[in-house]
């Protein structure tokens, strides 16, 4: 089959090469992948900076959630059948959508919402399940709550917009003038153009912050909550909560511990919970977006599709961190 690989860590362009179409185990389905998104995930990948929470051996497929077709199911898969069109983030030892055919066990996926297109439903399961885990398992955001999502143009801003809108929210969020029509017709209630205005001097009280930015954006975050609020963020450092979480080892708990001190210690200035989520594969959850999806109350942002060849030049611009919404690769 072919697939957008990488051979070592590093900035390196991907390469177009043969790799042999997965063999599939019994939980697992074969998927023919009709659409993938392209994610930050995925050049954080390439550059070996996620290297610490996953290992992956090479030559690597990239990618990391799609939309596609079952072609063959496992001998012990019991929710999906032949020419089912389905979902899914992958497993992180499993990635590699960046591909004609991916093996994927059946409990990552979920049958794709009937409304949309495989351009469409592949724009979905990666900032999908962040939102929904950051918002709802996090967070655990209230209506009638205030919450600040941090980049509310990007990817996982989009959706979690929407999300947080659906969960009856107050929503603020930053983004440049570019930016600004598309999170207000998505629902934002305050818009800050982060390029002239000081959200941490505008917004105060807020129960809930949702950091996808990290640094020292994360660190003023803290400024705008209530105390007893919370802070979740995909993007800043892991701290030894987390580590333990995540069953990361004595070793890298500390470690993380050591490099998150400077949060843990706004964490108690503020009276405030700071949690770092590395999102997690979830059928079940892709199937509760999916009705979202289908009932209308959650709608696709789609910024730009570029076709299989062009995989490269969709990284680049993914890259370029201006995006508004999704970039997608059509590869059927
Ligand atoms: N830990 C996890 O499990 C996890 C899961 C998902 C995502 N993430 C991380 O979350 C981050 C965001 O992902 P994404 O897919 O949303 O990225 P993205 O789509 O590439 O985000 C691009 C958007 O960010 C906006 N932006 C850039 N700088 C900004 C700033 N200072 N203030 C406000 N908006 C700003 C840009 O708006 P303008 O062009 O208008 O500036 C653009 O619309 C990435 O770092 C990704 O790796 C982590």
């Amino acid at each position: 089959m072919r697939a957008m690989v990488i051979d070592r860590y590093g900035k390196v362009p991907m390469r177009l090469a043969e790799m042999p179409t997965p063999e599939i185990g019994d939980y697992e389905v074969l998927a023919e992948i009709h659409a993938a998104s392209i994610n930050p995930v995925d050049f954080k990948i390439r550059d070996g900076k996620v290297k610490l929470l996953v290992k992956y051996k090479m030559p690597l497929i990239l990618g990391n959630d799609f939309s596609g077709v079952v072609a063959k199911v496992g001998a012990k898969v019991t929710r999906f059948k032949v020419g089912d069109e389905i979902y899914a983030r992958p497993r992180k030892s499993k990635i590699g959508t960046f591909a004609e055919y991916i093996a994927i066990h059946e409990d990552d996926i979920a049958l794709k919402p009937k409304n949309l297109s495989f351009e469409e439903a592949a724009s979905i399961p990666l900032v999908g399940l962040t939102s929904y885990q950051a918002l709802t398992d996090i967070l655990q955001l209230q209506k009638g709550q205030k919450i600040l999502i941090q980049a509310g143009a990007g990817g996982v801003g989009t959706f979690a917009i929407q999300l947080a809108k659906l969960m009856g929210a107050t929503v603020a969020t930053t983004a440049s003038e570019a930016g600004a029509n598309l999170v207000k017709y998505l629902g934002a209630n305050e818009i800050i153009n982060y390029k002239t205005e000081k959200f941490e001097e505008i917004l105060k009280n807020y129960d809930a912050v949702f950091d996808t930015l990290g640094g020292e954006i994360l660190e003023k975050s803290f400024e705008v909550i209530k105390s007893g609020g919370k802070i979740v963020s995909v993007s800043g450092l892991p701290n030894a909560r987390f580590g333990k979480e995540y069953g990361s080892g004595f070793f890298k708990t500390l470690l993380f511990s050591a490099a998150s001190h400077k949060l843990t210690a706004l964490e108690k200035k503020h009276n405030v919970q700071y949690t770092f989520l590395f999102m997690k594969p979830s059928g079940e959850q892709l199937r509760i977006i999916a009705n979202f999806i289908e009932t209308g109350k959650i709608k696709p942002v789609i910024d730009k599709v570029f076709t299989f060849n062009d995989a490269q030049k969709a990284m680049e611009y993914a890259e370029s961190g201006r995006a508004k919404g999704k970039i997608i690769l059509k590869i059927k």
